[in-house]
Parts: structure tokens; C-alpha cells; sequence
């Protein structure tokens, strides 16, 4: 597969993958593919911002190739690391036979036989099915110097390694970056980058998504599920719901055998979708009682 043609296409793509893609993301995910531009996605966390790379690489038929961000996280480790371990023992069997040649032993030691790629270089390399999908997950936990170098790489999709020369992408990679704006990234790597704010879902994008993910949970249960996930994204919680705690709550209550919410199964359950403490000694109890009789009331047929 090389390009979707359409935005439409974009969608049906990603619903193949069970990935559900409302039309403003699909349109980014189209211009990002069509005219070669990484894609920069920011959002609440567990809205799909880390799946739809996943979705994308799976329908495109491409090999995924992450890096995962941390605090710390240095240009070396991103791009490739020497394996000292195997080039202390190459050292010490070429003393042992006493055939050392110093020039050709050092040249073989930063060869390509002891150098171990990091997602950035294995990302500029050829591949069989077509330039990979690069994931840059959770660029917000790095800091400045990452990302300063990190515009460098996207900018040629090229490394330097000192030792060998450098690598260029014969053809660059899809690159997807995500951050949940703990932090604001600089305005020259969005600048490189389409931007799109991934949302909460909808009521029916919610379904549709519920419905692809945990396809056992009846009609009737699914809709009050998101409902009641949606209502409690309008209360003052110190941490909402994603979609991935919709999708593990209504999973939590199909294994329980739930057919219907009552308040004694959401109290049960919280644990699946709130993750404080406060948040769930706030809901539980009479409050989830409230909150499930406005969902009813906003389910009930007019
Ligand atoms: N649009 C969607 N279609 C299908 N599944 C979805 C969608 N959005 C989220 N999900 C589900 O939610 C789960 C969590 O999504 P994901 O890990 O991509 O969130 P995220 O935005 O990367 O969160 P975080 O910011 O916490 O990393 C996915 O594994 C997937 O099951
Ligand atoms: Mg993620």
C-alpha cells in the first residue's frame, strides 16, 4: 500500500485497523502522508494519539519503529550506541592471539558490526516495504537539547555518527510525533510538523470506537457506558477518563457479567476509569447514583 487517495480513504484505512478517525484528524493524517510532513499530535492522554501510529504503519503495511521519550533521553541513545561489551571481548581475543593490528582492529570496532541502531538511524534505513512509520511517543518528557537535535534530524532525515559518516533516509520516514503538553514544545519543531489537537470523542465517535474495541458489550450497555464516562469528563475530576478507560471499564464489566450500570457495579468498578483516589471517593456511593439517573434521564428515548 503507498498512499491513501482521499481523506475518506484515510478513514476506511484506519477502521480496518479497528481505529476510528473522526474527519479534521483524518484530513492531518492525509496532508501528512501526501506531502511528506511529520505530523504533530497533542491531546488529553488515552484519546489514540500513540495508537493511531500503530493503526497507521499496520494499514499501510509499514514496519513501526518507536521512540519512546524520557526525561534524560540524549541524541546517542536515539540514534545508535557502540557495543562496548562485544568490543572489549573482540579486543581482548585479538591480544590473546597476539595478531593485533592496531588500524584494522580499531576500524573493525566502529564498523558497522558493532554498532547498535537506535530507533532515529533504523528509521533513515531502506525498508523492503517502504519507509517506516517513526513514532516519537511522548515528546514532552524530553527536554530543550533533545529537541533541538531532533529538528536537526527531522529537517534532512539524516545522522551524523562520527566514526562512520553519515546516513541519510534514501526515502524519509512517516514520522508521528505525540505529546500530552506537560510542557509546550518549541514553536521551530512544530513549525517542521502538522499540528493537530486530538479531542475527546463524541457521544457516537465514542460508540463507534467502543463498539470496534470491545465488540461484545450489547448496544444498550455501550451507551450508557459513554455516557456515564462522558459525564464525568463534565465534572471537576483531577484526572478525566481517556478512551482507553472507557474501553477498560466496559471490558471490566462485561467479565463481571454486567448487562445493565447500577451504582453498586459502577462503585465496584471505579478503579477502571478513575485513577486518584480523591476522584473515586468523590463518585463513589450516592454521587454515582446521581450521575447514573442524569445519564438515564439523557439516554431515555424523547
Ligand atoms: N479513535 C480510536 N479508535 C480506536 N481505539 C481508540 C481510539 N482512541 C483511543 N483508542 C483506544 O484507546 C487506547 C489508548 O490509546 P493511546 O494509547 O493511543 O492513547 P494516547 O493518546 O497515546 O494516550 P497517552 O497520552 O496516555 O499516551 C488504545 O489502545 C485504543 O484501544
Ligand atoms: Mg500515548
Amino acid at each position: 500500500m503507498t498512499q491513501p487517495a482521499s481523506i475518506e480513504d484515510v478513514q476506511t484505512l484506519l477502521s480496518g485497523q479497528d481505529y476510528i478517525c473522526a474527519r479534521p484528524l483524518a484530513t492531518v493524517v492525509f496532508l501528512a502522508l501526501k506531502l511528506g510532513r511529520p505530523l504533530f499530535l497533542e491531546g488529553e492522554p488515552g484519546t489514540g494519539k500513540t495508537e493511531i501510529a500503530k493503526a497507521i504503519a499496520a494499514a499501510l503495511g509499514r514496519c513501526l519503529i518507536r521512540l519512546q521519550c524520557y526525561e534524560g533521553l540524549d541524541a546517542s541513545s536515539a540514534v545508535y550506541e557502540w557495543n562496548f561489551a562485544a568490543q572489549m571481548v573482540a579486543i581482548r581475543t585479538a591480544e590473546a592471539s597476539g595478531t593485533a593490528d592496531r588500524g584494522a582492529l580499531q576500524e573493525e570496532l566502529f564498523g558497522p558490526d558493532y554498532l547498535t541502531e537506535r530507533p532515529l538511524l533504523q528509521a533513515m534505513r531502506p525498508h523492503a516495504e517502504g519507509p517506516p512509520v517513526l513514532l516519537i511517543d511522548e515528546l514532552d518528557r524530553t527536554d530543550e537539547p533533545f529537541e533541538a537535535f531532533l529538528l536537526e534530524a527531522l529537517s534532512d532525515f539524516q545522522v551524523t555518527i562520527p566514526e562512520l559518516g553519515t546516513i541519510k533516509a534514501a526515502e524519509p520516514p512517516i514520522v508521528i510525533l505525540t505529546s500530552n503538553r506537560t510542557r509546550e514544545v518549541h514553536d521551530a519543531l512544530k513549525r517542521r510538523c502538522l499540528y493537530h489537537w486530538v479531542d475527546y470523542p463524541d457521544f457516537e465517535r465514542e460508540i463507534e470506537i467502543l463498539t470496534a474495541r470491545a465488540p461484545e458489550a450489547s448496544a444498550a450497555l455501550s451507551r450508557e457506558i459513554v455516557a456515564f464516562v462522558q459525564k464525568l469528563r463534565t465534572e471537576d475530576l483531577f484526572k478525566k477518563p481517556g478512551v482507553a478507560e472507557t474501553i477498560d471499564w466496559a471490558k471490566c464489566l462485561l467479565a463481571l457479567d454486567v448487562i445493565s450500570l447500577s451504582p453498586e457495579a459502577i462503585s465496584d468498578t471505579l478503579g477502571a476509569i478513575l485513577k486518584y483516589q480523591d476522584d473515586i471517593a468523590r463518585v463513589q456511593g450516592s454521587e454515582a447514583k446521581r450521575l447514573l439517573e442524569d445519564v438515564r434521564k439523557s439516554l431515555a428515548p424523547v
